[in-house]
């Protein structure tokens, strides 16, 4: 008995633990789709809890038939043989023809509904259009509001106001997922996908590449930041600003020497400096808290080892170790964290 008693407790245990799983407070859950931030990732979250209510009323069917069947109508010891087999009864199949069709009916006119709800064909007034590149393996944003900001890995956006993510690829398929606020939507080469939105809640996403996309996949992560319309403004135009000039005869300014003559600068573009476009734009690189695509943290350590070895960093990366060491190396380092 206390050993039944045992493994039901157990049982249990688990279950809440499963359930814990999905959902809560935001530190401990940060890419849960139970726990939506804009109106996208609410509707899904609603349409997710109606199909959910369906799925639960045809296990409770399916669980009550069940337990008739063995209980109930069940054949007894001692008594006679079994019933009588019955060939075909039309009632009952018209029943389980109609049944589930009736259920898919109800499941998928709020999907149908929800799909074009989501992707309205006009533009949305006051909606700020974002164009976001996916790259092996880094994502790139264009600001289209006329203010120039382009920014990598780290998509700053405003509370309250509708976004509109143009979504195009550079080279295969990808995938744009932040999974609290909104759904997964595939990024294809030679066509424009579009999500629209509005984040409700100030804070920091993450989002993650959600289509195999080659060996650093994994690697290709983001974040979104949703900051309170005055923040955003001050972001936005600070990173329209070009990139910031050191003061003369410092580590940084070293620094800015080594980057310009460097093999750098036919990849990266720091404005005022460079052009280069193959890899993120590093004109306010020292204002993102990740690099690399979201794997390492934005400080000298991480940005040293990050130039130091690429390849071993993040498998795949487009970027060559240049064989800058030593004191070149911090210089450059020195000068890509003033790069505010
Ligand atoms: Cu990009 Cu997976």
């Amino acid at each position: 008995m206390m050993r039944q008693f045992k493994s039901q407790l157990l049982a249990l245990m688990a279950l809440a633990t499963f359930l814990s799983g999905c959902g809560g407070e935001d530190s401990i859950h940060p890419m849960s789709t139970l726990a939506p931030r804009s109106d996208l990732a609410n509707w899904i979250y609603g349409l997710f809890l109606e199909i959910t209510a369906w799925d639960l009323l045809i296990l409770t069917i399916v669980i009550v038939a069940f337990i008739l069947a063995v209980f109930v109508f069940s054949t007894r010891v001692g008594e006679a043989g079994p019933p009588t087999a019955v060939s075909s009864d039309l009632t009952l199949e018209i029943a389980w023809t109609l049944g589930p069709a009736l259920i898919l009916l109800f499941i998928s006119i709020p999907t149908v509904r929800l799909i074009f709800r989501s992707q309205p064909r006009n533009a949305v007034a006051n909606e700020l259009p974002i164009t976001v590149v996916a790259h092996q393996w880094w994502w790139e944003f264009h600001y289209d509001d006329g203010s120039g900001a382009i920014t990598a890995n780290e998509l700053h956006i405003p509370a309250e106001r509708p976004i509109h993510l143009k979504l195009v690829s550079n080279d295969v398929i990808h995938s744009f997922w932040v999974p609290r606020l909104g759904g997964k939507r595939d990024v294809v080469p030679g066509q424009v996908n579009s999500i629209h939105l509005i984040s409700t809640v100030p804070g920091e996403y993450y989002g993650q590449c959600a289509e195999f996309c080659g060996v650093s996949h994994a690697n290709m992560r983001f974040r979104i930041f949703v900051d309170k319309p005055d923040d955003f403004a001050m972001w936005e135009k600070s990173q329209a600003q070009p990139g910031a000039v050191p003061a003369q005869a410092t580590a940084a300014s070293r620094g800015a020497q080594i980057f310009a003559d460097s093999p750098c600068t036919t990849c990266h573009t720091i404005n005022g400096i460079s052009k280069g476009y193959v890899g993120p734009d590093l004109t306010h690189v020292a204002s993102r808290t990740t690099i690399a695509a979201g794997v390492l943290t934005n400080d000298p350590h991480d940005l040293t080892e990050w130039i130091e070895h690429p390849e071993t960093m993040k498998p795949g990366a487009r970027m060559p170790d240049f064989g800058l060491r030593g004191p070149q190396l911090n210089d450059l380092v020195s000068y890509l964290e003033s790069l505010k």
